[in-house]
């Protein structure tokens, strides 16, 4: 068995996972997000104390299986730095006292393999990460095989959520209030530029939506703010299929997914699935409690580390906050 520790920004996870059978025998997560929402965003330093309490207290439930594990892994990049360090530091000791090498894990390809937790791996496949770091397009062909096709110029999908929350005060994560405020909203009341509509690059950018939208709610009483989402959430994600259906002309699609935190919304699942059909690609999705962060799609990625004998020693496990795929 593999035990995986996630602490990259929120949430604090560990789990258990079989490498024979990729079954999930252990997973538990403390999310922070509660403490986070009168702030409006994550906050560091909060969220590395919070890691020192929650993760100890998960782990102290794994000990009945500490005999059968092969390797701790943890997601040392990308993310904060402070609060990446609370997980690596608990794999540093696990791995000292239990004797175990460390798998060091990308949190991306994490991200990634939420789509196979207790599955085989479905690949190549062509994927959209969109999180609150990060929104990429990625053609995957192998565990240690990964191409970035297109990346954020500025904000990410999930962040310009947050920040359009934070501007009607909804509090955070942003997502899943903007998502459902829209839903009471009539979208076609606001109109707002897509980002790069005219650009030929393949390429995102929410920083100047995210400006549109502060004139509107600046502008507006907040009776109207069910509309801005809305007419906000359908210009994001325009945005999005926008540039997909460029990148599908030249490269057409047979397996497509959307995986990280923002991959729950479902007008987003909803406008791709739509944009798949003429291509019969398929649409992998990962299961709605592992869009977000966690550690059972870290325990899953580590089970192809583990495989392709990546184990380091605890003296060698880098951080880094903000690496690549
Ligand atoms: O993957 P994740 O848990 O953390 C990062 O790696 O960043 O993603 C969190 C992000 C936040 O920005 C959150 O607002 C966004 O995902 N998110 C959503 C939805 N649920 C979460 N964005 C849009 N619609 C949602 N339903
Ligand atoms: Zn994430």
């Amino acid at each position: 068995m593999i035990l995986s520790i996630e602490s990259s920004c929120d949430d604090s996870s560990i789990a258990i996972t079989e490498i024979a059978t990729k079954k999930l025998i252990y997973h538990k997560k403390i999310s922070q997000e509660l403490e986070h929402s009168k702030y409006g965003g994550v906050v560091p330093e909060l969220a590395s104390r919070l890691h020192a309490q929650a993760l100890p207290a998960i782990l102290s439930e794994c000990a009945p299986w500490f005999d059968q594990l092969k390797a701790i892994a943890v997601t040392n990049e990308p993310g904060l730095g402070v609060t990446l360090i609370e997980g690596v530091t608990m794999a540093k000791a696990l791995s000292i006292s239990l004797s175990l090498p460390i798998l060091p894990i990308n949190h991306l390809k994490g991200h990634i393999y939420s789509l196979f937790i207790e599955k085989e791996a479905l690949l190549p496949i062509t994927v959209l990460l969109v999180s609150g770091g990060h929104t990429q397009l990625i053609e995957v062909d192998s565990y240690s095989q990964m191409e970035t096709i297109a990346t954020t110029m500025d904000d990410s999908y999930g962040e310009s959520f947050d920040k359009v929350a934070k501007m009607m005060a909804l509090g955070y994560p942003g997502g899943p209030l903007i998502e459902k405020l829209a839903e009471t909203g009539d979208m076609a009341r606001f109109t707002f530029t897509v980002p790069l509509w005219q650009s030929p690059l393949i390429a995102f950018s929410y920083s100047g939506l995210k400006n549109q939208v502060r004139l509107a709610v600046e502008a507006n009483d907040p009776s109207t703010y069910p509309d801005i989402a809305s007419a906000f959430q359908k210009t994001a994600t325009e945005h999005l299929i926008q540039k997909l259906k460029k990148y599908f002309k030249s490269n057409p699609p047979k397996r497509f997914a959307i995986v990280g935190g923002a991959s729950a919304n479902l007008y987003l699942r909803e406008r791709v699935s739509e944009l798949l059909q003429p291509y019969k690609a398929a649409l992998l999705l990962s299961e709605m409690q592992y869009c977000s962060d966690n550690a059972a799609m870290i325990g899953r990625a580590a089970i192809e580390a583990y495989s392709l004998d990546e184990g380091r020693s605890y003296s060698d496990i880098p951080i880094n906050p903000r690496c690549k795929l």
